[in-house]
């Protein structure tokens, strides 16, 4: 069932120089979640923060971490994330490795366990661990970096994916992030998404315009 829509800023889009000031200011604009972009240089191309980062910031907020990793492997970094203060854990369907397994290593640290498709990865690759995810993470653009186009295609794989949720009866997240804007939000929601990861459009003009740009991406403006 579609929830209620939330927010999940992206920090990638924040002021690193002062990142607490910035993740406390986007959690009382009203984030539902800080949503973190761990990129490793490798499996996407870009290189952002780790977990060292990442728990620094833990104490400037009581929002749930939502952690996008990035990285391959993911496995080994897990146990820092959880260490770090990540409520939800997201990896990539093509990050290589066992799916199964990372999803069930993230579940036996006692946190939800996401997993994300890139644009060209069919929503028919999740059939099998329908059982085993709370969140599914689809990439409107190619991971590695904020401020980004966009791809209308992915609305198809929304609606796919909710069908395939509703089917399972599960309380399963349905998470789209990249170029979500004022613009491509609606479509999103109407497609079915409940949680929207935005960076650019919501640490747009600094911290004064955080709450005005996150009430307009819900449609609350
Ligand atoms: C991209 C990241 C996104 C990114 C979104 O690889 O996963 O979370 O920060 O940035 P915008 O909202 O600017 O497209
Ligand atoms: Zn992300």
């Amino acid at each position: 069932m579609q929830k209620p829509v939330r927010i999940a800023p992206s920090i990638l889009a924040a002021d690193f120089a002062k990142l607490g000031d910035e993740v406390r200011a986007i959690d009382e604009a009203g984030a539902d979640f800080i949503h973190i972009d761990i990129m490793d240089g490798h499996f996407v191309p870009n290189i952002s923060f780790g977990p060292a980062i990442t728990k620094s910031v833990r104490g400037c907020t009581d929002k749930p971490f939502d952690c996008h990793l990035m990285i391959s492997p993911v496995d080994p970094y897990i146990p820092e994330f959880v260490d770090a203060g990540a409520d939800i854990i997201t990896l990539h369907q093509e990050a290589g490795g066992h799916l199964h397994r990372s999803l069930q290593l993230v579940k036996s640290h006692g946190l939800k366990a996401g997993v994300s498709l890139n644009p060209a990865t069919p929503a028919s690759t999740l059939e099998h661990v329908m059982d085993d995810v709370d969140l599914i993470l689809v990439m409107s653009v190619n991971p590695g970096f904020g401020g980004q186009k966009f791809i209308p295609s992915q609305l198809d794989k929304i609606r796919t994916l909710r069908d395939m949720i509703d089917a399972t009866g599960r309380d399963i997240d349905l998470e789209v992030d990249g170029g979500i804007t004022t613009e491509t939000a609606p479509l999103v929601i109407e497609a079915g998404a409940d949680m929207l990861v935005a960076g650019s459009a919501a640490f747009k003009d600094g911290p004064a315009h955080y709450a005005d740009n996150i009430k307009a991406l819900l449609g609350k403006a």
